[in-house]
């Protein structure tokens, strides 16, 4: 993981640290587990998040899909039940927005919703703004992100805050559109409502 995040460095891509992938496991294991879904699914979501990237080693495009093969033979090997493998393959396939990823189990919805999330300017490599991209531009715009469960409301809140400086409430929107959309529809997948507020604002 740490090779594949130094491999998409050279193209100018985010930030896949070690952190990012601890970030979203945990993410992924609250998820499920404050929905009141069984321990073992917030396990595997854990799993799922925390290897969800692992396929930036062989490439960044499609690392959905190469990082789903990969699991499959490291986590075979190290004995896991095959129905688990399953899951946590599918869960992988699906998380990029570019790949045309959606939500094919409450795993790869809690994948999606914890990955997503993590939005924060310290995932940003390039030190000159010229160059940015404008997904460099939204991310480096984000002070703070945060992801809120409500199990009892059925409620998922995702809660950004901006430097309007740097990009207004409305560029970030239109820019991470396909990513909201795709996080809106994880958590209907887990029988949620979806709530985006940036800036106290609130947009979907
Ligand atoms: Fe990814
Ligand atoms: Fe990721």
């Amino acid at each position: 993981m740490e090779m594949g995040n130094q491999f998409i460095g050279s193209i100018g891509a985010l930030e896949h640290s070690i952190a990012h992938a601890e970030l979203t496991a945990e993410l992924s294991y609250d998820i499920i587990f404050n929905l009141g879904y069984p321990r073992r699914e917030a396990e595997l979501a854990a799993i799922a998040g925390y290897l969800h990237d692992i396929g930036n080693l062989i490439h960044r495009y499609r690392h959905g899909t190469w990082g789903a093969i990969m699991v499959f033979e490291i986590l075979s090997e190290m004995g896991m039940d095959p129905e688990e493998v399953t899951t946590i393959m599918g869960a992988i396939a699906h998380h990029e927005e570019q790949a045309g990823g959606y939500s094919v189990s409450n795993v790869s919805a809690a994948v999606i919703l914890a990955d997503k999330s993590d939005v924060n300017h310290s995932r940003v490599r390039k030190n000159d703004a010229t160059s940015f991209t404008d997904r460099d531009r939204v991310n480096y715009a984000a002070k703070d992100s945060s992801l809120f469960i409500n199990a009892m409301e059925r409620l998922i809140v995702m809660n950004l805050t901006i430097d309007t400086e740097v990009c207004s409430v409305m560029d970030y929107f239109e820019i991470f559109l396909t990513k909201m959309m795709m996080c809106k529809r994880a958590a209907e997948y887990l029988g949620c409502r979806f709530d985006l507020v940036i800036n106290d604002v609130q947009l979907l």
